[in-house]
């Protein structure tokens, strides 16, 4: 059974099954909804439901409170149509953002290749074009499951069928350690949705950018820098992306040649949290020594005047965010995913 969703405030209607999350059917139809995990525990889309009934399906207690509940609040990943509804959700979209309708493909699995340690690039080519924007992400179907996991898209947005996501193992994780780095082989199957997530490349904003990463918070970071760089001109970019060892670190040598290429465009900073300051050459690194935020607290006096992109585990991402308001830069210029590695 269908029913009517109309979506305020930009008056839009769309049809949703009485299985389907609303958020899922907005994003199909192309009407731009906040999310961020899609799995009911963030609370990034919560709205307004105004009128009609719902089912809150697996909505987590911290996200949708019982009061908020009780205030007519929903969980637009989570609720499906009981009636024709109307809901209010935040659905302002940023100037200069292209963000196109959620969709579903299949692609055959072409490449793994261990990159580092524990992380593993996997190469997927899709039966059909996905149009996405640098930093959004797919969430890919674990087969013999009903479980998703989501990975951003690495590859720049011109490489619309070969996709390149980032995956960290988790011990016991079920799509890493039981998938990914388990039977998953090149010629397999498979299935996704997207293109989700706001925390995208924004092209009107002519400031330089500095770029935070934490592990494989590089991933949607790698498709802004591959996109911008492709461009004949463009903001400046300064990427620091921060790892334990030299073995947990990768990427290094395109991001270096690309440096190289690029020198008055890219500053490329790879940073040891176990490499002391103190012995900077220890093991022939060359790199920044330390936590990538106080590397890049050392590099810059002031941040007002750029922009940030911060992508990472929470505390990384909570870290660099203090760091860069202390160096004066407002949280409106400054655009950040969490990036919970989801086992
Ligand atoms: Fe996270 Fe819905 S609760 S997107």
């Amino acid at each position: 059974a269908y029913h009517r969703v109309s979506v305020e405030p930009v008056g839009r209607e769309v049809r949703c099954r009485e299985d389907q999350p609303i958020l899922d059917a907005c994003l199909r139809a192309g009407i731009w909804v906040p999310h961020s995990c899609t799995h009911g525990t963030c609370g990034t889309c919560k709205a307004e439901l105004i009128d009609g009934e719902v089912d809150h399906g697996n909505a987590s207690a911290f996200a949708l409170m019982d009061f908020e509940r009780d205030e007519g609040k929903v969980l637009l990943c989570q609720a499906s149509p009981r009636s024709d509804l109307v809901v209010e959700a935040d659905v302002d979209v940023d100037e200069g953002l292209e963000l196109h309708p959620v969709r579903d493909f299949t692609g055959t699995v072409t490449e793994l290749a261990d990159v580092a340690r524990d992380i593993r690039v996997v190469r997927i080519a899709l039966d059909e074009e996905l149009r996405f924007a640098p930093g959004q992400y797919v969430a890919l179907r674990v087969p013999g499951t009903p479980a998703t996991r989501t990975y951003s898209l690495a590859n720049p947005p011109t490489q619309r069928r070969l996709l390149e996501l980032h995956v960290r193992r988790t011990p016991g994780g079920l799509a890493s350690d039981g998938w990914v780095f388990g039977p998953m082989a090149a010629g397999e199957r498979v299935s996704l949705s997207g293109p989700y997530g706001r925390f995208v490349f924004r092209p009107a904003r002519p400031e330089p950018a500095i770029m935070v990463a934490g592990g494989t918070g590089l991933a949607p970071i790698a498709s802004m820098i591959r996109h911008a760089l492709a461009a004949p001109s463009g903001p400046r970019l300064y990427l620091y992306h921060g790892a334990r060892t030299r073995a947990d670190l990768y990427c290094v040598d395109e991001f270096r040649a690309l440096a190289a290429a690029h020198p008055d465009r890219f500053r490329y900073r790879p940073c040891l949290s176990e490499q002391t300051p103190e012995d900077p050459a220890g093991g022939g690194w060359d790199g920044g020594a330390g936590l990538v935020t106080d590397v890049l607290a050392a590099d810059f006096d002031r941040c007002s005047g750029h922009v940030g992109y911060v992508c990472g585990p929470p505390p990384m991402v909570d870290a660099a965010l203090k760091l860069l308001m202390r160096k004066r830069l407002f949280p409106r210029d400054i655009y950040r995913e969490d990036f919970f590695s989801e086992a």
